[in-house]
């Protein structure tokens, strides 16, 4: 498998470039580097991970060589912190539109999604006190429909996948690389970046059913907040905020595809 060839030098975000075969994972190494010092824009790129991560408490896993498995350390101010999900979601969703001319939409607060089907996760690990945030980025590039876990086939994809040809993973690198840098220059417009993100919102006005204080609940998602948090209309006229966690679209009973 050819590994990443990633330009060197300081790039797009200003920092410095760490490129690894084998971590556990990128975020775990990035964290690291935040404690210890490292610089704005410091990017953690892996071939491997051994223990990768996902939102709630899942894992992550790639098969390598195929995946963009990448953290950047990115040091902001608590109000800038906010506006960061969702301007990683839109930045990822550009670079995956201007690499491979597929249509992204995100699926709250940060999934990104081709045809339907999650092609990048993100996960943001952040010390609002120390103000560091670590960007945690999963984009499966080249992956294969018999690569992708058994259990996720009917849920994911890749941008090869989605073409119908091989991507260039390096380009796909300097894509995600670069609109990153451009949103994080937006953070301080939370209303901006909050637009971006409605226009490819994939919850808006659809029925999601999500999990609180352990009780199953069902609504209308109503969009966002410029904050980032999500509202849903409940069936009995409540308009409620949810600010984390995680939401699903109900799935069309005849076909089982989200309604
Ligand atoms: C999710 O959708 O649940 C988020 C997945 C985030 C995966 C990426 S891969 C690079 C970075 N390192 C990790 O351990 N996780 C993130």
């Amino acid at each position: 498998m050819k590994p990443l060839a990633p330009r060197t030098g300081t790039g797009a975000l200003g920092g410095p470039l760490v490129h690894l075969d084998t971590l556990t994972s990128t975020n775990d190494r990035a964290r690291e580097l935040a404690v210890t010092g490292a610089p704005h824009g410091t990017v953690v790129a892996a071939e491997r991970q051994t223990a990768g991560r996902g939102r709630q408490g899942r894992t992550w896993s790639a098969p390598q060589g195929r995946a963009l498995t990448l953290s950047v350390l990115v040091r902001l101010e608590p109000p800038e912190l906010e506006a960061l999900p969702l301007a990683v979601a839109v930045a990822v969703a550009e670079a995956c539109e201007a690499l491979a001319g597929v249509e992204c939409t995100i699926k709250w607060p940060n999934d990104v999604w081709v045809d339907g089907r999650k092609v990048a996760g993100i996960l943001i690990e952040a010390r609002p006190t120390e103000r560091w945030a670590v960007i945690g980025i999963g984009l499966n590039v080249n992956t294969t429909t018999d690569e992708l876990e058994e259990e996720l086939r009917p849920t994911a994809t890749s941008l090869h996948i989605a073409t119908g040809r091989p991507q260039d993973r390096e380009a796909a690198f300097d894509a995600v690389v670069d609109h990153l840098a451009d949103w994080m220059q937006r953070l301080d417009h939370p209303s901006a970046v909050a637009a971006a993100f409605r226009a490819r919102d994939v919850l808006q006005g659809r029925r999601i059913a999500w999990t609180a204080a352990g009780a199953r609940h069902e609504g209308e998602a109503g969009g966002i907040e410029d904050d980032g948090a999500l509202i849903v209309f409940t069936d009995d006229g409540r308009r409620l905020r949810l600010d984390a966690g995680e939401v699903h679209l109900e799935r069309r009973p005849d076909t089982g595809a989200p309604g």
